[in-house]
């Protein structure tokens, strides 16, 4: 049976698309035909694995003006890794969800059930915001597990996520399980990271962390799996492969 993940905080630049893709790679390389979905209208996770432009993008797929099948494309470094991806520049899905998206809340979730036919694991990579299209990936998910800076911050954009996430789904009817946080870029040297840290355990979540790593920005800029990366004989630090492991295990169970 198909699992739909989404990585999402309605804050910018906490980690959505360096987890996502990372995790989706992982899925892959243990061997599981894995689809990664753009729905962030930047593009980022499009433009960190595909060197060339595709023809077709996530927006024409839900406009109808191709097939899923036409739009997806193989990431050629990652065995099993697809991607559907969405154009940073010059794309149409941001302009899609401001305007023909509020009639058709439920595109993304029609989307996905047809995927599921093709693909037993699917991860969502989102934008910042909580508007339509982000609400209409939320509620084509499974699950949402949301990825956060050990900033204070954070603690509280996670406190409004949940207050819009739990109306949303008493008004969408949706299901969307909520269960993991992941503190990302974490430094155990830092006192304020070691606190948030506790704070956020003290909820009722399950708390992952994984480690600050420059070798995931230059794993980007080259357009590489972080697991396949190395820079100077290094690749990323073994406390990140173990902590990317063991969430990796945790999200598929
Ligand atoms: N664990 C980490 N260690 C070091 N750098 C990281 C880590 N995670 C992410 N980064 C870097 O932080 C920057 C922001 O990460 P990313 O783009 O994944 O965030 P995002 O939440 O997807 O942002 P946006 O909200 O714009 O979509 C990137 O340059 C990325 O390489
Ligand atoms: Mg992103």
């Amino acid at each position: 049976m198909t699992k739909t993940i989404a990585f999402h905080l309605q804050k910018g630049g906490v980690g959505k698309t360096t987890i996502s893709g990372t995790l989706a790679c992982q899925s892959a390389l243990d061997g599981f035909p894995t689809l990664l979905v753009d729905v962030d209208p930047q593009g980022n996770a499009s433009s960190w694995f595909l060197k060339q432009a595709p023809k077709y993008e996530l927006a024409d797929v839900i406009q109808g003006k191709c097939f899923c099948q036409d739009a997806i494309v193989k990431i050629p470094t990652v065995d099993n890794l697809s991607i559907l991806p969405t154009f940073g520049i010059g794309g149409s899905l941001k302009g899609y969800s401001e305007t023909k998206l509020a009639e058709e809340p439920f595109v993304l979730q029609d989307l996905i059930k047809e995927l599921s036919n093709s693909y037993e694991r699917i991860i969502l990579d989102l934008s910042p915001g909580l508007g339509r299209l982000e609400r209409a990936a939320l509620i084509a998910s499974d699950e949402v597990i949301t990825p956060m800076t050990p900033e204070v911050f954070s603690l509280d954009g996670l406190e409004i996520f949940i207050d819009e996430l739990n109306k949303m789904k008493k008004n969408l009817r949706s299901n969307v399980k909520h269960s993991k946080i992941i503190i990302n870029s974490f430094d155990n040297r830092i006192k304020q990271h070691r606190n948030i840290y506790s704070a956020a355990c003290e909820g009722a979540f399950t708390v992952y962390k994984i480690p600050v790593d420059p070798l995931f920005r230059k794993a980007q800029e080259a357009g590489m799996a972080p697991q396949l990366f190395k820079k100077n004989g290094k690749g990323l630090k073994s406390t990140t492969v173990e902590a990317f492991l063991a969430l990796n295990k945790a999200i598929w169970r």
